[in-house]
């Protein structure tokens, strides 16, 4: 087998292939990583088939739809999976056959209802389900401590002692275990008791996951990160330099319509010189009457250079295409020392 680890954080994707066919799956990958997978699948000669989430992650964005659009693989996952873009939706014991591997689907929920562990031959991939020397949490959405001990005890530890256990998570830099070393040393492992294992797991008391809100909602539902969108608007977005427009300020003539699409207060307060006001929220309402043009070449400008990069993205859909946006913003203005202009335009 071909069996390639990438680690992200304290996130672990996996990417086996078959090493006759070539075929390839890949598990649990994660957003920022799609170039490496690519890569590696592009280096090891493989095609993906499969891409799997072995559940709904809650920690992390799941990069599955972006592989399965770059390569065309189905996205597979547990039929309870809410996410509207698995293409494949698997039962217990349902089997999926990448060249000359098999990787057989068994339920196991208790860390979310749609829990997976995928099983080969010599090893099994165990989402949260199992962790190295412990388990996943099981009070965030649909967790439940009495599935996990059903999944852990009646299912997964019944499995051959001698498989190897690669789990989505780890955040000690341990690559891997055995199904016998858990048996043996997992502390959340120990106390066979049914009450006292969902005591144990109800009394944790871990924090929240750091984007807990924001991967629910995308993993859910399909919708993108707000980074995903930031990086679509930088790419179809042209920039200027700071020291550009310093320059133009200086020379008194711009050369250009520049646009800060702040608020009014934030513009009243000290604004570049030569800068016009149009809110971001305003934008769409006020292009016919403001910007008659749509050859003339316009720069835009915020607090921080995010919002200005979406409002000339907007600006360029709408048919502006000599919009573009200030590499940076205001605040980097103001702590240069470059001149401002307060309250209306002039
Ligand atoms: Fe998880």
């Amino acid at each position: 087998m071909i069996f390639e680890q990438v680690a992200t954080g304290g996130c672990q994707s996996y990417l086996i292939g078959c090493p006759d066919t070539r075929a390839a799956v890949l598990i649990d990958p994660e957003l920022g990583q799609i170039d490496r997978y690519l890569g590696l699948t592009a280096r090891e000669g493989l095609r993906i088939r499969y891409v799997i989430d072995t559940h709904t992650h809650a920690d992390h964005f799941s990069a599955a739809r972006e592989i399965a659009s770059a390569t065309g693989a189905p996205v597979a996952a547990h039929r309870l999976s809410p996410a509207p873009y698995v293409d494949m939706r698997l039962d217990h014991g349902d089997m999926l056959l990448v060249g000359g591997l098999k990787l057989k689907a068994m339920h196991t929920p208790g860390h979310t209802r749609d829990s997976l562990c995928l099983v080969t031959a010599d090893r099994v991939f165990t989402g949260d389900t199992l962790l190295i020397e412990g388990t996943g949490r099981t009070d965030l959405p649909t967790g439940d401590p009495d599935a996990l001990y059903d999944s852990l005890f009646n299912h997964l530890l019944r499995l051959d002692p001698a498989l190897a256990v690669y789990p989505a998570h780890d955040y000690k830099g341990r690559s891997g275990s055995t199904i016998g070393h858990e048996i043996a040393a997992n502390p959340r492992l120990q106390n066979r008791d049914r009450a006292a294992f969902i005591e144990m797991m109800n009394h944790l008391n871990l924090s929240a996951p750091t984007h807990l809100t924001e991967a629910l909602r995308t993993n859910m539902s399909g919708g993108k990160t707000v980074a995903q969108l930031l990086a679509e608007a930088t790419a179809a977005t042209p920039f200027m330099a700071m020291t550009e427009l310093a320059d133009r300020v200086a020379s008194g003539d711009l050369g250009l319509i520049l646009l800060d699409v702040r608020e009014r207060d934030a513009y009243l307060a000290g604004h570049v010189p030569g800068a016009r006001h149009l809110p971001r929220g305003q934008l769409e309402l006020r292009v016919n009457s403001e910007l008659p043009d749509p050859t003339a070449r316009i720069l835009t400008c915020c607090e921080f250079g995010y919002i200005s990069t979406l409002a000339a993205q907007t600006l360029r859909t709408l048919g502006f295409r000599r919009a573009a946006a200030l590499d940076g913003g205001m605040k980097a203005w103001r702590e240069a020392g470059l001149p401002l202009d307060n309250g209306p335009a002039a």
